[in-house]
């Protein structure tokens, strides 16, 4: 791995775009976010006009307000008239090759910013990173806006975690896709990253999947396609353990100890109890299903360091949580089970041992986060879980606190709304991977429809299944998270429209100019560029937009709140769908063509960050 010092270093400033001394506010990263220069360069006439502190002004100079490109609201820091005010910051201003002019439009002060020397300084800034990002392809923290500000920071992720033998829910795509962009935006901060797939392979319903199995369960079926089999194995014997139940309460069925619930309860026991066939059994269900998922997920592209799971949690830790919760008196009784009591803070009681002396989904979370919190030292560990089971990480986090654990504090439950219409071809019961085939046949026929485009393209079959992953990634990211959201097939795979395939589309237009123009000598660094070609409006947009782009990522981490870097991507596709009319490469004059393919290379190069922090695959030809 290339480490950083053998990337290139920075040439100085050209002299004719020397900046003054700028403040330094410890919100600001003027090195890599060049919008952030140009606030603390306002910021910095304003304080000493206004004797206020060049940190509070930081923070009130807003980008993109009252359709300037910076703009202070007066009445934030000077009461009354603020002509007054306005004129002192007037009279002191001066111009610097990132601020142009300032001007007062009634409580407002606007700054424009000095195009080109905007251009400038942007354009370096996203060079040099995009540059340094080719140079170590491993470093998460070369490209244009991250940072390294969560250096020696350790996050443990949770995430997808979904059910042997049950079907792969919304629920688990929603975490699985949410979960690998807040991975990648931790990693984009400068955060050491483990993501852990917590899979629910253990409980009584894989004693009757055992049972089931053992009844009508196939050896072929089973290699062949595991989660399905198993599912419908496990159907099958739940209906016929509903049917005998009724029986049983009706006084048909007498002998309890001869139902299928029974004999179910039974093999989990044994599986508590560490019999060995009653292991073997469930071993072989859970390593074959993981590597089914491992295929699906590879076709998502999302990777997990770790695939642990319920059953893997230490059985001296989940008694260890129970003894703990006992001794510091948290704990009641009801008919043989054992509660954590939680009513005084409105979070009802909840069973941590069953009657029987089998554990139970709390009791796992419980006694695995000690073993986590043992393994990894966690400075946070996040969990992506459905909406639904709020309360659930409500008690283990409260729990946990009172127990005094040191991992208590560290922790989230980050939640989402719910999927409506998720449904497939097949049927109702939806599969992962049914989904995932069904978008890529989807984009296919899309991608036919255009028969002379269709002919061009390399390799259909990939092609097809990138943009419909895309697709169904893009849907499930637009919206805020905690809002619930309409599957819909045939709209998020739609060309038209800001959808999954428009930003992908986006990639592969900013990839062909390039492409298109091999005469143009792309200049390898901005001092080559004549700058005052970049001086139009539709490229100072374009800019302004790709300036936004650090705090848009930080925003995303901040608030682990994906859509607003989505939208980023839509907005910067229509910025750049709107300029190739007016700004083009072909036929230009030879400077303007070299200025304006360094423009799009460069923008194509944030594009593709932002894609890849999104967990997508961007594609160069379509
Ligand atoms: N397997 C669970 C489910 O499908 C989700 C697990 C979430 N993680 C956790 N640590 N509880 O509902």
């Amino acid at each position: 791995m290339a480490s950083a010092a053998t990337t290139s270093a920075q040439p100085p400033i050209l002299e004719k775009y020397a900046l003054p001394e700028l403040p330094s506010v410890a919100a600001a990263d003027p090195h890599r976010n060049v919008l952030d220069a140009a606030r603390l360069s306002v910021a910095k006439i304003v304080s000493e006009a206004w004797g206020v502190d060049a940190d509070k002004v930081f923070m009130g100079v807003d980008t993109g307000k009252k359709g300037a490109d910076l703009a202070i609201a007066i009445p934030r820091f000077v009461k009354g008239k603020p002509d007054e005010a306005a004129k002192k910051v007037l009279d002191a201003f001066k111009p610097s090759s990132l601020v142009a002019s300032a001007t007062q439009d009634g409580a407002f002060l606007l700054f424009a910013l000095d195009r080109e020397g905007f251009a400038y300084h942007l354009l370096r800034t996203i060079s040099h990173a995009t540059k340094a990002a080719e140079e170590n392809p491993e470093s998460k923290t070369a490209a244009y806006g991250t940072t390294e500000e969560g250096k020696g920071k350790h996050m443990l992720i949770d995430f997808s975690s979904p059910n042997i033998a049950k079907p792969f829910h919304a629920g688990h795509l929603r975490s699985t896709i949410i979960g690998a962009v807040i991975s990648n935006l931790h990693e984009a901060m400068g955060w050491k990253v483990t993501r852990l797939n917590y899979l629910g392979d253990w409980g009584t319903q894989y004693g009757l999947l055992s049972v089931g199995f053992d009844r009508y369960g196939s050896e072929e079926e089973l290699v062949k396609d595991p989660i399905q089999h198993l599912f419908q194995v496990y159907v099958k014997i739940n209906q016929e353990r509903a049917a005998e139940t009724e029986r049983f309460n009706a006084g048909e069925i007498t002998d309890a100890d001869s139902t299928i619930h029974a004999a179910a309860k039974r093999v989990f026991k044994d599986m508590e109890d560490g019999e060995p066939k009653a292991i073997a059994q469930w071993a072989r269900f859970r390593d074959l299903s993981i590597e089914k998922l491992k295929e699906t997920y590879k076709k998502l592209n999302i990777d997990f360091d770790v695939y642990w799971g319920e059953s893997q949690v230490k059985p001296e830790s989940m008694q260890r949580a129970i003894d703990v919760c006992v001794e510091k008196g948290l704990t009641c009784e009801d008919r043989g089970a054992l509660l954590v009591d939680l009513v005084r803070f409105k979070m009802d009681k909840a069973i941590i041992r069953k009657a029987d002396g089998t554990t139970i989904y709390l009791t796992r979370d419980l006694g695995g986060l000690h073993d986590k919190w043992n393994k990894y030292k966690f400075d946070k560990h996040i969990y992506v879980v459905q909406a639904a089971q709020s309360l659930h990480f409500r008690q283990l986090f409260k729990t946990v606190e009172l127990m005094g654990e040191e991992a208590a504090g560290k922790l989230e439950h980050i939640s989402f709304g719910l999927v409506h219409g998720m449904s497939t071809r097949k049927g109702t019961v939806v599969f992962l991977d049914d989904i995932l085939e069904e978008a890529k046949e989807t984009m296919h026929e899309q991608m036919k429809s255009n028969e002379a485009k269709y002919a061009q393209i390399e390799d259909p079959e990939t092609t097809s299944q990138i943009i419909g992953t895309t697709a169904v990634k893009i849907q499930d990211l637009m919206g805020k998270r905690v809002n619930d959201y309409n599957f819909d097939m045939k709209r998020c795979t739609s060309f038209e429209g800001d959808f999954g395939p428009f930003i992908q589309y986006s990639h592969v237009r900013l990839c062909s100019v390039q492409r298109k123009n091999p005469n143009v000598v792309v200049p390898s660094a901005v001092e080559e560029v004549d700058l005052s070609i970049l001086n139009e409006p539709k490229i100072h947009d374009i800019l302004f937009h790709l300036a936004l782009y650090p705090q848009t990522v930080r925003n995303a981490f901040n608030q682990s709140e994906p859509s607003g870097l989505v939208h980023w991507c839509f907005r910067l596709s229509h910025l750049v769908g709107s300029a190739w009319e007016t700004i083009k490469v072909s036929g230009a004059p030879e400077e303007a063509a070299k200025a304006r393919l360094f423009l799009f290379v460069q923008t194509r190069a944030v594009l593709a960050s932002a894609m890849r922090l999104l967990s997508l695959t961007p594609i160069e030809h379509m």
